[in-house]
C-alpha cells in the first residue's frame, strides 16, 4: 500500500478531495492511504506561529524551518521520499508519476505564503517540485495533482491492471484519443448539427483503430520532454 503524507496549513482543503469516489474506494480497499497532517500541530509555542518576517528584510512572512522538520521527521518511514513544492522546483511530469507510484511512502509539503525558509529544500526535501510554470498561491493544489496523477498508476485504482495497460505506450506514455457517446448527431439550435465521426459509428474495428491511433497524443513519453 502507498502511503501520501500532506503537510499543510490549510487541511480542510483536502477534505472534499479524499470523498472523492476512485480515491475513497483506494483507500477503503488499502491500495493508497492519504494522511493530511496540520503543521501547527509541530509547532511549540502557544500561537503556534509557522511563518516569521525574512532575513534580508521585504515584504511578506516566510514559512519556518522548524514546524517542517518536525512533521517530516514524526511522519517519515524508512522508504519515503519528501517533496517540497515550490514554483522554483523541477517540472512535474508523466515520467515522474511513473516514478512516485513505485513508492512505499510520499512526503509532499506545501508551502504557503511568499516563501518557505530555503534549509527545508536544501536539508529536508528529496525534491523540489513545481507543477507547470505560474505561481499558486500554495503547494496544496500541486499536491492533489501529483495524488492524482501517481494514484491511478497503482494496480487496482482505476479498474483492472489490463486497463491501464492497454492504455499505455511502450514510451511508458499514455495513449490518449478523442471519445464520443450518444447522441450520434446533437442540435444545439436549428439547422447545426454537432456528429460523431462516422468511423466510430462503423462497427469496423480495425478502421476504428486506426482512427484512434491518427487522433492519439501520447502525454508522457520519454522522447516529448
Ligand atoms: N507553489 C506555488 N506555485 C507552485 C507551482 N507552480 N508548483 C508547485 N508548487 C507551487
Amino acid at each position: 500500500m502507498m502511503k501520501f503524507d500532506i503537510v499543510t496549513i490549510f487541511p480542510e482543503i483536502f477534505e472534499s478531495y479524499l470523498n472523492e469516489s476512485i480515491i475513497k474506494r483506494a483507500q477503503k480497499e488499502q491500495l493508497i492511504k492519504i494522511k493530511v497532517h496540520n503543521l501547527r500541530d509541530f509547532t511549540g509555542d502557544i500561537h503556534q506561529t509557522v511563518d516569521d518576517r525574512p532575513f534580508g528584510g521585504g515584504r511578506g512572512m516566510v514559512m519556518k524551518v522548524e514546524p517542517i522538520y518536525k512533521a517530516v521527521k514524526a511522519i517519515k518511514g524508512p522508504k519515503a521520499k519528501v517533496l517540497l513544492f515550490s514554483p522554483r522546483g523541477k517540472k512535474f511530469n508523466q515520467k515522474k508519476a511513473f516514478e512516485f507510484s513505485k513508492l512505499g511512502q510520499l512526503i509532499m509539503i506545501c508551502g504557503r505564503y511568499e516563501g518557505i525558509d530555503e534549509r527545508v529544500a536544501e536539508y529536508i526535501a528529496d525534491e523540489t517540485i513545481s507543477i507547470g510554470d505560474y505561481v499558486l498561491m500554495g503547494g496544496e493544489i500541486a499536491a492533489v495533482v501529483v495524488i492524482e496523477s501517481v494514484a491511478r498508476l497503482i494496480p487496482g485504482v482505476i479498474g483492472k491492471l489490463e486497463l491501464l495497460k492497454e492504455r499505455l505506450s511502450k514510451e511508458k506514455g499514455f495513449i490518449v484519443y478523442p471519445q464520443y457517446t450518444r447522441p450520434e448527431t446533437f442540435s444545439p439550435k436549428k439547422r447545426v448539427e454537432w456528429k460523431v465521426p462516422e468511423v466510430l459509428l462503423s462497427g469496423n474495428h480495425k478502421r476504428i483503430k486506426e482512427w484512434r491511433k491518427k487522433y492519439s497524443k501520447i502525454v508522457g513519453e520519454s522522447s516529448k520532454e
